[in-house]
């Protein structure tokens, strides 16, 4: 009898934490996400209905069509360091996780989140050494909490050039443009073409014209600056070798790797993490993978956790930030460090992010999930109603689910409030799925989805 309680406990036991999530239906959401925070004319073939075309007279200091692009966050901003970044990890994702995207039914999906992106980032590259950096101000749009079918506001439009250079933003958008290359090459030949010379285009810009694109100009200052250019040179670099097969690129990352001052892990500020597991990837060297695994084994051994186990390295999007370090261990692991470990650690913490406490933090998956997303066109009742800053204070559930967006996350002690105000917890952001997505795809591709 005793026996058999134990077995049946240990059963138990095992069945829990083990069981699986559907994942395949996290990343259909996640790339509804995507949908919502789309800016410009939309498609005929939008599946987010409740967004509507917005922000069409987006246009740069020269009267150039701005039109499109993403929404960076809860905000109506088009900040062009983090939507290249989003770009740049979404294109990863799908290249090197195509089995996870195509077990889920979502490689076209995928390719149209990336090519929202792609199309945009054309027209913002007006020049060879001109690349609009950002459309809006963090500072005025800010102010509002309006639909954005319905900015009035002011929307200037920012730029980088060879007197106000900006390296990391350029490299990074270089990176997100030889990424989608590859993507593409096989798709559209002619597309992918055109993004490889822009990107190529771009990396120069960024080599020849060494500033951060902080310096350039001082909207971004509300909302993100960046440390430094060097890990996107790298990373861009390693991009561009990886589409061109070109070794200069190579003898760039040589050359800029020693002057990086101290820049560790993957986000939207910090790309060494992500290029030196690229780069164990394309040369082989066994350098990369070692500082890789390092980190990852470091991280997982000794970073502070949550009660119930998150890795917690950030208050501000703890989710991302963790999803961010994963995918870089699943890249690690792809190449034969540590799988077991890295691979079983992601799981759990994704299983965090989906559901593990009870709770999920991606809106509309699973039975509990954020209301009251600080998002301001989610939390705006269709028109004709008025939306204003009553309802960013309204205690009302959002009246639109934004399906499919993960929001910041819990503080250190798994303590979260679901309320509009908090951006620092209940926000969502472009570049917050993007990361997330890639681990869940890999965890796809590995066989984990329910
Ligand atoms: C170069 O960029 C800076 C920063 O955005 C801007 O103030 C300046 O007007 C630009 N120069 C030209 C010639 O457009
Ligand atoms: C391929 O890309 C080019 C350039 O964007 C475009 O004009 C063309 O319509 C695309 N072809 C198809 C079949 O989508
Ligand atoms: C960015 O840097 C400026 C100083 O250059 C500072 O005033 C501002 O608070 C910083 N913004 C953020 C979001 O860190």
């Amino acid at each position: 009898m005793k026996l058999i309680f134990v077995l049946a406990l240990a059963l138990h036991v095992y069945v829990t934490n083990t069981a699986g999530y559907n994942y395949k239906e996290v990343l259909q959401k996640s790339l509804l996400f995507y949908e919502a925070q789309r800016s410009g004319k939309l498609p005929a073939d939008q599946r987010v209905t409740w967004r509507k075309d917005s922000a069409l007279n987006d246009k740069g200091v020269n009267g150039e069509d701005l039109t499109g692009g993403y929404y960076d966050a809860g905000d109506c901003v088009k900040f062009g360091f983090q939507m290249s970044f989003t770009v740049t990890v979404l294109a990863w994702g799908l290249l090197d996780h195509e089995a996870g995207y195509k077990a889920a039914g979502v490689v076209e999906d995928t390719r149209k989140a990336i090519k929202w992106g792609t199309d945009y980032f054309l027209k913002a590259h007006v020049s060879e050494n001109v690349f609009y950096a950002q459309v809006g101000s963090g500072y005025i749009d800010h102010q509002y909490w309006v639909r954005p079918e319905d900015l009035t506001m002011e929307r200037p439009a920012y730029m980088v050039n060879v007197t106000n250079p900006g390296s990391d933003l350029a490299a990074e958008t270089a990176a997100a443009l030889a990424a989608s290359y590859l993507v593409f090459k096989d798709v559209n030949a002619t597309y992918a073409n055109i993004l490889l010379t822009h990107a190529k285009q771009l990396y120069n810009f960024a080599y020849k014209n060494r500033g951060k694109y902080t310096d350039a100009f001082a909207d971004v200052r509300c909302c993100y600056n960046s440390s430094g250019y060097e890990d996107e040179l790298i990373w861009g670099a390693a991009w561009l070798y990886r589409a061109t097969k070109d070794k200069t690129y190579l003898t760039y990352v040589e050359e800029v790797y020693p002057t990086i001052q101290y820049y560790i892990g993957f986000n939207w500020d910090q790309k060494i993490g992500g290029a030196d597991v690229l780069l164990a990837k394309l040369t082989g060297d066994s350098k990369y993978l070692t500082k890789t695994k390092n980190y990852c084994d470091n991280m997982i051994e000794n970073q502070q956790r949550t009660p119930k186990g998150l890795i917690f390295i950030a208050e501000w999007g703890s989710l991302m930030t963790t999803a961010y370090l994963m995918e870089i261990c699943l890249e690690a692991a792809a190449l034969g460090a540590n799988a077991e470990k890295y691979r079983a650690e992601a799981k759990k913490q994704i299983d965090y992010m989906v559901g593990s406490t009870g709770f999920s933090y991606v809106v509309g998956f699973g039975s509990k999930y954020p209301l009251h997303v600080h998002h301001r066109a989610a939390s705006c009742p269709n028109p004709p109603a008025k939306c204003d800053w009553t309802q960013f204070s309204s205690t009302e559930p959002n009246p639109h689910v934004l399906t499919g967006a993960l929001v910041g996350g819990p503080g250190a002690d798994d303590d979260y409030t679901d309320v509009r105000s908090d951006y620092v917890h209940n926000e969502v952001a472009t570049y917050y799925n993007s990361g997330f997505q890639t681990v869940v795809a890999t965890l796809i591709e590995l066989g984990y989805s329910d």
